[in-house]
């Protein structure tokens, strides 16, 4: 018996279908992500969750009790909203404490918990500054204190991270990583930022217009997307356009071999991580290209190659400066077995 489960959960407004019957287990402790373009479902999904929107159809079960019905403080999931307001005339302190407050836990209890999980958030000297006085990403992690500070079954957060920048992002997501791992809180939470889903989650929901279209571990995801819209979506893919042929693909003039021979004669696409494909010497690639643009991201180089079947993205960890320059003939391989052989619309053939 799962911990939280979705079954058939749908949303509609009108004849508009926002969630449309999903249905999903996740276990006690699990960090999953919700992860899809604007607009897929998302929020209405962690809403109805949380009990702030009323499903349509379907069920919410925490814990083996149905809590579709129940109020939202009835339910005692911890929140942490897309707009995260803090209190703007109560301190720091007084924000997270304010949970239990309404729990009418005493006051020394109170005092202790509130230090413990402004310890966790790493914010115990901000405890009697004002929000204004803090930070994008201070601010943020005083939500995610109040969040955590009831110990709520379930931690739902809904783009906790948006409003930061890069970095701070970067160490906010090792942040949550590690406060959920230290206090086990199962957490769901959304976002449209797929290495943000990817690098944090144990694993991640892939929403498309109200369905979920894939549920799996990060590096499954990315290594097996169920559908072209996931390859593209989730991690940069490279298509090149073929020809399928006994023992193997034709890709512009040559033939590479690739797994199954079904439908020879047919058109096809193989679709190619960028750190799959690696330089070879010439004459030793198996397709030719020319470097279009390069570019440079300290730890590794990004290249966009033109090549007679389309146009190839390469990445090469940044080991030295010596790497093809714009313009440079290059040519390109990969081991067979990591080119997937789709049908041009994408479909498996
Ligand atoms: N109250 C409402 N009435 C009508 N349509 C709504 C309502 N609330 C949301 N929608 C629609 O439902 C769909 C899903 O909205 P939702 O907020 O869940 O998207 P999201 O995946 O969270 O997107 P984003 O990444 O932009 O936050 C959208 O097309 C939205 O316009
Ligand atoms: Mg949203």
């Amino acid at each position: 018996m799962s911990f939280l489960t979705l079954a058939s959960l749908t949303k509609a407004y009108g004849s508009f279908v926002a969630v449309d019957g999903i249905s999903l287990a996740i276990e006690r402790g699990e960090f999953v992500s919700f992860l899809g373009p604007s607009g897929c479902g998302k929020t209405t999904t962690l809403q109805m969750i949380a009990g702030l929107t009323p499903p349509t159809a379907g069920t919410v079960v925490l814990g083996g009790r149905d809590i579709t019905q129940d109020a939202p403080n009835k339910r005692g999931l911890g929140v942490v909203f897309q707009s995260y307001a803090l209190f703007p005339h109560m301190t720091v302190a007084e924000n997270v404490s304010f949970g239990l407050e309404m729990r009418k836990i005493a006051r020394a209890e109170r005092d202790r918990q509130v230090a413990d999980t402004l310890s966790l958030v790493r914010l115990s000297e901000m405890a009697d500054r004002y929000p204004r006085q803090l930070s994008g990403g201070q601010r943020q992690r005083v939500a995610v204190a109040r969040a955590l500070v009831i110990k709520p079954p379930v931690l739902l957060l809904d783009e906790p991270l948006s409003n930061l920048d890069a970095k701070l992002r970067e160490e906010m997501q090792f942040e949550l990583r590690r406060i959920q791992q230290s206090v086990g809180t199962t957490t769901i939470m959304v976002t449209h930022d797929q290495a943000e889903a990817l690098s944090i989650s144990d694993r991640v929901v892939v929403m498309e217009k109200g369905r979920i279209t894939q549920v799996d571990a990060p590096y499954r995801l990315y290594e097996q997307p169920a559908t072209p819209f996931i390859s593209d979506f989730v991690g940069k893919m490279t298509r090149l356009h073929g020809i399928r042929r006994a023992g193997g693909v034709e890709v512009a003039g040559r033939l590479l071999p690739a797994g199954g021979d079904a439908g020879e004669g047919g058109a096809v696409d193989l679709l190619l991580r960028p750190e799959k494909i690696e330089f070879a010497a010439a004459g030793q690639g198996m397709v030719d290209g020319r470097v279009v643009s390069r570019f440079f991201f300290g730890s590794y180089w990004l290249f966009a190659i033109e090549t007679a079947a389309g146009l190839a993205t390469v990445s090469l960890p940044n080991q030295d400066e010596d790497v093809p320059r714009e313009g440079e003939n290059v040519a390109l391989r990969w081991a067979p077995a990591s080119a997937r052989v789709v049908s041009p619309e994408g479909a498996e053939p």
